[in-house]
């Protein structure tokens, strides 16, 4: 078995986009600048937060976090949008998800101006994407399509079960994972990723094991830790684990530790090649949005 180590790729990649920033600076240009909006203090999404904007530093990309209370209401974030649109300063934001229960978060997405959406969840780019065509990519399906490149992973004719049909992770890997090779979207992922069977599964789907056992890629995106168990595994498959649950650990400083959706320690005697949590698909989440963040910026200042 081999773990996918997200956190060495992401370090790869990270060092080749601090080369790109500091070209541009060197270049007498401004460097990319990327801002956050965080509504209330959902423990997770701090974290998230926090690590995105470390991130940013890291590759020399300014960052901005704007905190709003979790009151607020969805027309006073609608204006925060609407100022971040058309503030010339920003090339790309974020808007952290989930928001309060008061505001709609697709009405939210929605406002965001698709040149700036570094989260890929406009419809307009899921649009663009479906058909296959250049668009900004949601972040978590990029990094993984990006880490099975970067391990030489081939997709072509396999097939991929995707667990979730969520709108930022499950649909969307699933139409990357689908598409002709020749319409790969990013300059370093191979030309070989694309052209698999992609199934999706849900939380109705009857004959998950099943399916499950006749995949060759299993990519978990559910939130539930120990959803995917070593019998729904076939051995030697791929299995890419999407999940970061927060369960109780009172020995611990923080009380919690981090588990994915895989029952990790028998999974992994099963499989080829696996994903640790932390350190598997978290890492390459934060390193997209930096991709997307620098792509926004030279869609929007090709002149
Ligand atoms: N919440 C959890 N993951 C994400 C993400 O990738 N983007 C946003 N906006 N919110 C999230």
């Amino acid at each position: 078995m081999i773990l996918l180590d997200g956190k060495h790729i992401a370090a790869q990649i990270r060092s080749e986009l601090r080369t790109e920033v500091e070209a541009l600076t060197a270049n007498g240009r401004r460097v990319p600048h990327l801002a956050v909006i965080i509504v209330g203090e959902n423990p997770a999404s701090v974290t998230y937060v926090n690590n995105k904007i470390r991130a940013c530093q890291d590759v020399g990309i300014e960052a901005d976090v704007i905190a709003l209370s979790d009151n607020i209401s969805q027309e006073k974030l609608l204006l925060e949008v609407e100022r971040l649109n058309a503030n010339p300063s920003i090339d790309g934001y974020i808007v952290q998800l989930p928001l309060p229960e008061h505001i709609n978060e697709t009405d939210i997405i929605r406002a965001i101006d698709p040149m700036k959406d570094v989260d890929g969840l406009h419809p307009y780019n899921v649009g663009l994407t479906a058909f296959g065509l250049p668009s900004i990519v949601s972040a978590t399906p990029k990094g993984i399509r990006e880490l099975l490149a970067r391990y030489d992973i081939q997709t072509e004719g396999k097939h991929v079960v995707v667990i979730g049909r969520s709108n930022i992770v499950g649909k969307p890997m699933a139409m990357l994972l689908m598409q002709r090779p020749y319409l790969a979207l990013s300059k370093t992922a191979s030309a070989a990723l694309g052209d698999a069977t992609v199934t999706v599964c849900h939380s109705k789907t009857r004959n998950l094991k099943e399916l499950c056992l006749t995949a060759d890629i299993i990519i978990v995106a559910v939130g539930q830790p120990c959803l995917l168990t070593a019998d729904m595994v076939r051995k030697g498959a791929v299995v890419i684990d999407v999940g970061i649950n927060r369960v109780p650990a009172l020995a611990t400083e923080r009380g919690y530790r981090l588990v994915g959706d895989v029952d990790f320690k028998l999974v992994s005697k099963k499989c080829s090649y696996i994903t640790p949590v932390p350190g598997g698909v978290g890492p390459m989440t934060i390193t997209s949005l930096l991709q997307n963040t620098l792509q926004a910026y030279m869609m929007n200042n090709s002149q």
